[in-house]
């Protein structure tokens, strides 16, 4: 199950990115905003995260113009690895080494497609499970 919420920024963004999960198959939890209004993306940020903390959700795609706000209040949450990426290689890389459970985007900084591919690839991309990655996030928190 995925966690997906953005703030205005990333309203249009985001309704592309669920039907495109719908077309694959895949079931999200969709933690708004419910509207293209302005408003304040740490709220719909910590919403997603924590359906991830719960246990309720495996993954998060949060969203906002830059994507910069909304993971850096992703990342002030114990239990939170979020990754802001602009590429695919990033997205397959922290997965693969950082394990990183929520995925952050910039709408204002992406096209629909390029956004679509990472998204694809951050949730198709197993951890490596190797020993040093494993010890290298278990120094991350505190
Ligand atoms: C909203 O205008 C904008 O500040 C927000 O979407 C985001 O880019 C913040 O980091």
């Amino acid at each position: 199950m995925i966690a997906i919420a953005s703030d205005h920024g990333g309203y249009e963004l985001r309704h592309k990115i669920m039907e495109h999960l719908t077309k694959r198959g895949l079931e999200y939890i969709d933690c708004g905003c419910d509207t293209p209004a302005s408003c304040d993306y740490p709220d719909y940020g910590k919403a997603a995260c924590a359906k991830v903390v719960s246990g309720e959700c495996d993954r998060a795609i949060v969203i906002c113009g830059t994507g910069i706000g909304i993971s850096m209040t992703a990342n002030k949450i114990r239990g939170i690895r979020c990754a802001l990426c602009g590429d695919c290689f990033s997205a397959k890389a922290t997965r693969e080494h950082n394990d990183a459970n929520v995925l952050a985007l910039g709408a204002r900084v992406l096209g629909i497609d390029l956004a679509l591919m990472i998204v694809d690839t951050f949730l198709d991309t197993p951890f490596s499970n190797d020993q040093r990655h494993i010890r290298r996030i278990s120094k991350i928190e505190d």
